[in-house]
């Protein structure tokens, strides 16, 4: 019999149905990867570097010329002062990130606060943990953080608070003032912030604010952030978490027995992508609101409604004007018969069971594939 532990959650349900897609050779809207290159002086730094044969184990906690390159960024960009040698873990991707800050920061029995809809990883990332998560839920249409209820979550058992923006799956940007709140109760609650800022520069709205800078924070935030999605390279699996010393410690103690480390030659070329300049992000954020306009203009034809992401690359749409199908048949009919895979909405929820209408398309995608995309969903409603 496998571990109790594993029979509390489930297996990736965004994962699965990139399964689904493939199955029904629908263009996949479900997992956040991009189908366009990533930059082209970080695959030659990655050649080079294998071919200078950097091929072996770099230190457990990253590469130092990754890690001052992370630091760096944090100067330049944040004004955040970052002790590369102290404070920077480098990860097989956030998700690594995620699981390992968990295990380094969170004891059994300890809360968890957690906005719902939320990254399906972060539930199993508590039960892992063997935490015991408090969900708070952001409501449609604004997705605003509602502070009364926020503020009823936090308790003299509270560890941390997971804060994820730009939020997947809603594309809330959270706000100065709302960011505030979450650091003015983690004071007052002696919590930690756990981020989640792995779409920072994806943004059509508002600024990305690291709660790690606002006064009194820094020495109780990890910060997790990684290149998978600034740099379109999902598949190189590199993450950080910038953490306080002790904490970094403890961080570096769990991923050094998880992983060892993250692909040596690919660091090297990580270190390449976070020097870039401010051209190549505003270019990112561009081509994003290209696509995202794109996407959205095809989903309100097609009848459905949603609030406009203003960061992050996916549009949680309800559908129940074309359908009383439950959300996961709905996604299934979606790519059998019309040919696009999405995610059932209920998979960014603790309680599945529960009755949704809603699911999740990414438009992390090229043109061509978003124009295919616009033409299938404009059938919806006719073979719905
Ligand atoms: C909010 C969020 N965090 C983390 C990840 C995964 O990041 P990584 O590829 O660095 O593990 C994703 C991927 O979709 C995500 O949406």
């Amino acid at each position: 019999m496998p571990a109790r532990r594993t029979a509390t959650f489930s297996e990736s349900v965004i994962r699965e149905m990139t399964r689904v897609a493939h199955q029904y050779g629908a263009i996949n809207l479900a997992q956040g990867f991009p189908d366009f290159p990533m930059p082209e002086p970080m695959k030659e730094a990655a050649c080079a570097a294998i071919h200078g044969d950097v091929n072996q184990y770099a230190i457990t906690w990253g590469s130092p010329s990754l890690r001052l390159a992370i630091a760096e960024k944090y100067r330049r960009w944040y004004d955040m002062p970052v002790d590369s040698e102290q404070e920077v873990t480098v990860t097989c991707g956030a998700t690594e990130a995620m699981a390992a800050t968990f295990l380094a920061l969170v004891d059994p029995g300890d809360e968890v606060i957690v906005f719902e809809p939320f990254y399906e990883n972060y539930g199993p990332d508590t039960i892992l943990a063997e935490a015991r998560p408090v969900f708070v839920p952001l409501e449609p249409p604004d997705w605003r953080l509602d502070a009364g209820r926020l503020r009823a979550a936090f308790s003299d058992r509270t560890k941390a608070i997971v804060l994820n923006t730009p939020h997947n799956p809603t594309g809330r940007v959270f706000t100065r003032e709302e960011i505030s709140l979450v650091a003015e109760l983690c004071l007052t609650h002696d919590a930690w912030a756990i981020t989640d800022e792995i779409y920072e520069h994806i943004r059509y709205a508002g600024n990305h604010h690291p709660i790690a800078t606002w006064p009194g924070m820094r020495e109780r935030t990890v910060t997790i952030s990684g290149l998978s999605k600034t740099f379109s390279c999902t598949g190189w699996r590199l993450g950080y978490a910038v953490a306080p010393a002790r904490e970094t410690t403890a961080i570096r103690k769990v991923h050094d027995f998880l992983t060892v480390g993250a692909p040596a030659p690919l660091q090297a070329a990580g270190a390449v992508g976070m020097a870039f300049d401010a051209e190549y992000y505003n270019h990112l954020a561009l081509e994003y609101r290209e696509r995202r306009d794109l996407l959205c203009g095809a989903l309100a034809e097609a009848g459905f409604t949603f609030s406009i992401p203003e960061g992050a690359y996916y549009v949680l749409a309800d559908y129940s004007a074309m359908s009383d199908s439950d959300d996961a048949a709905f996604s299934r009919w979606l790519a059998s018969e019309v040919g696009i895979a999405t995610v059932p909405g209920s998979s960014f929820y603790h309680d599945r069971t529960a009755p949704r209408r809603v699911v999740r398309f990414a438009f992390c995608k090229r043109r061509e594939t978003l124009e295919l995309a616009a033409e299938r969903l404009a059938e919806v409603r006719a073979k719905a």
